[in-house]
């Protein structure tokens, strides 16, 4: 059972929507994957996700409703195969924190390392439909890449 981590700034828009579309595809292909996600910070803490991350996760059939933020904690350091940030302002802050082998989201798809953009302030779907593919693209390359990895936890170097 390998274990996944995503990250953004609240927990409540980027990557909920990131570990409703790994557990989806985990489920769907009989992964054996524990898929969690965190936020930088504490701010949104015990919220559900954002109502345009729920609807768009929904309307690609992804119920990511019953989710709550929580932070990253001093636990979680070590305890994830794979610590994936959606932007590298949250990579800068998980490693501040103490994470090491942080994970670029963007670098595992056409976007040259481009990071998920923040969709906190976006007006209307449309915002959140380009963040929705994005990560959705992104989440199944790193899946693939994940799986036919043999880690230990921490051993595979991050970006
Ligand atoms: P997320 O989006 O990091 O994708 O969950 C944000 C949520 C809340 C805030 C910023 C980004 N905020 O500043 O409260």
């Amino acid at each position: 059972m390998k274990r996944i981590l995503f990250v953004c700034l609240g927990n409540i828009c980027r990557s909920p929507i990131a570990q409703g579309v790994a557990d989806n595809l985990a489920k769907m292909q009989t992964l054996p994957l524990h898929i969690d996600s965190a936020g930088t910070s504490r701010s949104h803490e015990g919220e559900a996700p954002c109502i345009n991350s729920i609807k768009i996760a929904s309307k690609y059939g992804i119920d990511i409703s019953q989710q709550y933020s929580r932070p990253i904690q001093t636990e979680d350091i070590g305890s994830f195969d794979y610590v994936v940030a959606m932007d590298r302002q949250n990579k800068k802050d998980l490693e501040a924190f103490g994470f090491e082998n942080v994970y670029l989201l963007g670098d595992f798809g056409t976007f040259d390392g481009a990071d998920v953009p923040d969709p906190y302030y976006f007006n209307g779907l449309e915002g959140f439909e380009k963040v929705f593919d994005m990560i959705h693209v992104c989440v199944e390359n790193f899946l693939t890449h994940a799986m036919s990895k043999n880690t230990k936890k921490g051993v595979e170097n991050g970006k």
